[in-house]
């Protein structure tokens, strides 16, 4: 029987990111090495490709800047109090500037937004990756960017923070809500889909 998966170890604070960065990888070479049986891991990797998903943008402002990331990892945790979460793989300098700004933003995007996941996924169809100007944007009560026409966005402060394997999980309290009659857009089998009609 294969060992439960440990919970990596590292302290966000006072560790650069490249720091950060290394130390992941080996923890995850380890695990990999020790713990994962890969055969069960691609048939983890494909079958979670099947799940159809909404295609969410994850933004924060604040003393670290600002970032957006793309993600699929995204769920209703509670309504009393409202909060939910995304996991975002540490990798990815959004992870760090939403540790450190307290805050995060989701926004659900739109059928017709499937540019604005392509350009905060890193591959961008028009202009550069990351870049906030492929999209129009409101200011939300927070001071965090949030996406015009999106299906819903909820301004979230954080409330606990897990790492598991190779991403952070963030869960956030819900502090401001918006929501649209826009149908969302899907993702499932590497692909973009929508609900008909
Ligand atoms: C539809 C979709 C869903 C994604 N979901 C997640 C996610 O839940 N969490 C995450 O950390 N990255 C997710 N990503 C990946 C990031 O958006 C981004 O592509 C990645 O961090 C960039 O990696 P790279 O530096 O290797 O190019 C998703 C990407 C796409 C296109």
């Amino acid at each position: 029987m294969m060992a439960p998966t440990t919970v990596l170890e590292y302290k966000h604070e006072n560790a650069s990111a490249q720091d950060v960065a290394q130390q992941i990888e080996q923890q995850i070479a380890q695990q990999v090495a020790q713990q994962i049986d890969p055969q069960l891991r691609t048939r983890f990797v494909e079958a979670m490709g099947l799940n159809a998903t909404s295609v969410n943008v994850i933004t924060t402002a604040g003393k670290s800047g600002r970032f957006g990331l793309t993600v699929s990892a995204f769920n209703s945790v509670s309504a009393d109090p409202p909060t939910l979460l995304v996991c975002i793989n540490r990798r990815s300098p959004a992870c760090g500037a939403i540790l450190r700004n307290e805050k995060f933003a989701v926004n659900i995007l739109n059928r017709a937004q499937r540019h604005i996941s392509d350009t905060f996924a890193g591959r961008p169809t028009c202009g550069e990756a990351f870049d906030f100007s492929c999209c129009e944007w409101a200011d939300g009560i927070t001071g965090i960017p949030v996406i015009k026409d999106a299906v819903a966005s909820f301004e979230c402060q954080v409330e606990a923070v897990h790492d598991i394997g190779s991403h952070t999980v963030f869960i956030g309290r819900a502090v401001a809500v918006e929501k649209s009659d826009q149908q969302p857009l899907m993702y499932s089998r590497r692909g973009y889909s929508h609900l008909s009609p």
